[in-house]
């Protein structure tokens, strides 16, 4: 939603901010047990190789995909912990039963996963896949709080095999795993930029890939790269949630080839993962290609981007990229055909791979630099309504590095690779772009009104570094930019576009006018955790975003601010406003501004506390000419019946004046 920028002289202006407050833990038994079956034996047995750890369709799911020598029954085993009893599963261990089938010709034996679901926040849990009497080691990982701030990691193009060495890429890439994790043990997902592998079918690379115990602790969310499209290992090792297997989103023959699209939401991400290898297709004149993706996207968020804050798109071909894949002739087509869908659709974050060096746009908007004035490297950008950051991922295990190629003269805009007027060197539509040939990761914290990017360097010139050791060149010193030290770091204040936050960029007003306007930017107004009172209620304060008001008119005539909020919302849990309540008060003196009284919150009264309009300030006719600043304490107490959750609100603020 769009809101006006203009100030009023009279009549009735609206604007809103946002209200959050995190309740804390209620009511959280859900039992283990949806999905729950009992594996058949299985007399043969079988060897058990690649197990991975994957996301699954939200926070209380993981997907374990793996390889069996033998076609039997079979299910992941699982269990908190702490029930474990020098080693042992309990009796009561629950497990998931496996799906799968036969593999693909040229590697043998067969496929299995499971879906695990049902899991319960803050739990340390062991799992192992097989059958009774034929189980793999036991591996574990734990969940956290389900609601709230969390970080996640970016991985651009282990492609492991790529330099002609798999050892060493495997060096390189479980490294880059291991420095990551021990910077950010807490890390939540482990998202795949694509690329996995130098080539599809081949097991040897699989294994590489695999090696590390990190990839069975840490949920996977895979992403399908060139490399990886042109067999069905992707499909069989790694498989996904919510997955769209149409022939649209395959760029080939499904049988032969791995594709799909699909999507997952992770506490406040709605992530949406697409084979970009799939870009065009007219050869049949189908629905296919980069329209198909379009309309899977416009489908996945209509349908579900109320149920998380933000909008993170993944896909491994990099449509804004630093190297030398930036003026390819399909990342052009993509070019045209994403960023306005991207930008209408409200999307925050695009993370992308396939260009094996470091990069992280200008705010862009239809596909176009939303803000001619953004600095190149800003710390902190605030994009507005459509506003789109797209990030590329360097190599995250060494074994291929590109170097940043100069623009060219084709243009600013669209499918354009000219300069940066503001740095020449760079494309049109980069803010950073960085090439040092070390490995990187990028770290993204998810926070309550921001998202956090971080380029981070995982190593150095010294090995493993698969691709320098192989004698390619490398301007790093261990010194000046060691492993942990940050090449890029911005801070994205998103706009949403469901209006839930709002940027206010407003002139002052012009002489002889009334006009308000948040003091700010798009604040969300974040309450906190609620803490519980007396273990009947629970109660969270905070302060709105202070309003400015000035008044500079002739006729002294009198004004009013007032202000309501809607529901608290949390997907489809929900507390009414009346639990809201207010003090108002000026902070600086002005414009004969007189603070109006305040009202409690409906809890303590069973009144409507702030479910109806409630004044904040006014001031009388014949008031002197001036400016005031008015700012308020929030109160807020709700019951302790109503569900844990992140809820959100609406403060809609209305400013009369006659
Ligand atoms: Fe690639």
């Amino acid at each position: 939603m769009r809101f006006s920028t203009s100030t009023q002289a009279s009549g009735s202006v609206r604007r809103r901010l946002a209200v959050g407050v995190t309740a804390t833990a209620l009511g959280l038994v859900t039992a283990l047990g949806s999905g729950l079956t009992t594996a058949a034996g299985a007399a043969e047995p079988s060897t058990l190789t690649g197990i991975i750890l994957g996301v699954g369709a939200n926070e209380t799911q993981r997907i374990v995909s793996w390889y069996s020598s033998a076609d039997t029954a079979q299910s992941v085993q699982l269990a908190p912990t702490a029930s474990l009893v020098n080693g042992e599963f309990p009796a009561n261990a629950a497990t998931f039963a496996a799906m799968g089938g036969a593999n693909i010709a040229s590697s043998g034996g067969f496929n299995r996963h499971a879906t695990i679901t049902g899991l319960q926040e803050h739990t340390a849990y062991s799992y192992r896949v097989g059958t009774e009497g034929n189980w793999s080691p036991t591996y574990a990982f734990k969940t956290q709080d389900f609601e709230g701030d969390y970080d996640f990691l970016f991985f651009g193009d282990p492609q492991i095999g790529s330099s002609g060495d798999v050892a060493k890429d495997q060096a390189g890439w479980l490294d880059t795993l291991d420095v990551s994790l021990a910077a950010n043990p807490n890390a939540e997902l482990l998202v795949s930029g694509g690329d996995q592998v130098e080539t599809a079918n081949t097991e040897s690379q699989w294994n590489a890939f695999l090696a590390s115990d990190k990839l069975r602790q840490y949920p996977w969310a895979a992403t399908i790269g060139n490399h990886d499209v042109g067999g069905k290992a992707y499909e069989q090792h790694l498989f996904t949630p919510n997955t769209d297997r149409s022939t649209s989103y395959y760029n080939g023959d499904p049988s032969t080839r791995s594709g799909g699209d699909y999507w997952y939401i992770y506490k406040d991400v709605l992530f949406i993962d697409l084979n970009s290898n799939s870009y065009s297709n007219p050869a049949d004149g189908s629905l296919g290609g980069d329209a198909a993706h379009i309309a899977y996207v416009t489908d996945v968020i209509n349908k579900h981007g109320s149920e998380a804050k933000y909008t993170a798109l993944v896909y491994h071909h990099a449509i804004y990229s630093p190297a030398s894949h930036a003026k390819d002739g399909d990342n052009k087509v993509r070019r045209v055909d994403f960023p306005t869908v991207f930008s209408k659709l409200g999307v925050d974050l695009v993370l992308q791979g396939h260009d094996h060096s470091y990069s992280r746009s200008y705010e862009i908007k239809n596909g176009e630099k939303a803000n001619p004035a953004e600095q190149p490297g800003a710390a902190d950008v605030y994009p507005g309504p459509g506003g789109v950051i797209y990030v590329t991922a360097n190599s995250a295990s060494g074994s291929k590095y590109y170097d940043i190629t100069k623009p060219d003269s084709s243009g600013t805009s669209g499918a354009g690779n000219g300069a940066d007027p503001l740095n020449p060197d760079n494309y049109w539509y980069n803010s950073v772009e960085n090439q040092e040939h070390v490995r990187t990761y990028v770290k993204v914290q998810v926070r309550a009104d921001k998202l956090v990017v971080e380029n981070v360097r995982s190593g150095t010139c010294a090995a493993p570094n698969s691709e320098v050791e192989h004698g390619d060149w490398c301007n790093n010193t261990t010194e000046g930019q060691p492993v942990g030290s940050i090449v890029d770091k911005v801070t994205v204040h998103p706009y949403h576009a469901d209006g839930q936050q709002l940027q206010v960029n407003v002139p002052s007003p012009a002489p002889g006018e009334f006009g308000w306007t948040i003091d700010g930017y798009n604040g969300l107004v974040d309450l906190g955790t609620a803490q519980e009172r007396d273990g009947a209620y629970f109660e969270a304060t905070g302060k709105i975003n202070p309003i400015l008001v000035s008044d500079s008119r002739r006729s002294l005539a009198p004004w009013s601010i007032s202000a309501s909020v809607g529901d608290f919302r949390d997907a489809d849990k929900t507390f009414p406003g009346s639990y809201l309540g207010w003090t108002p008060y000026v902070l600086d003196a002005g414009a004969g501004a007189q603070a109006s009284g305040a009202v409690p919150s409906g809890y303590d009264d069973q009144g409507a506390g702030l479910s109806i309009s409630r004044g904040l300030a006014a001031a009388e006719q014949g008031h002197p000419r001036g400016s005031a600043k008015l700012g308020a304490d929030l109160d807020l107490k709700i019951p302790d019946s109503v569900d844990k959750g992140s809820y959100r609100a609406t403060l809609t603020i209305t400013a009369l004046s006659s």
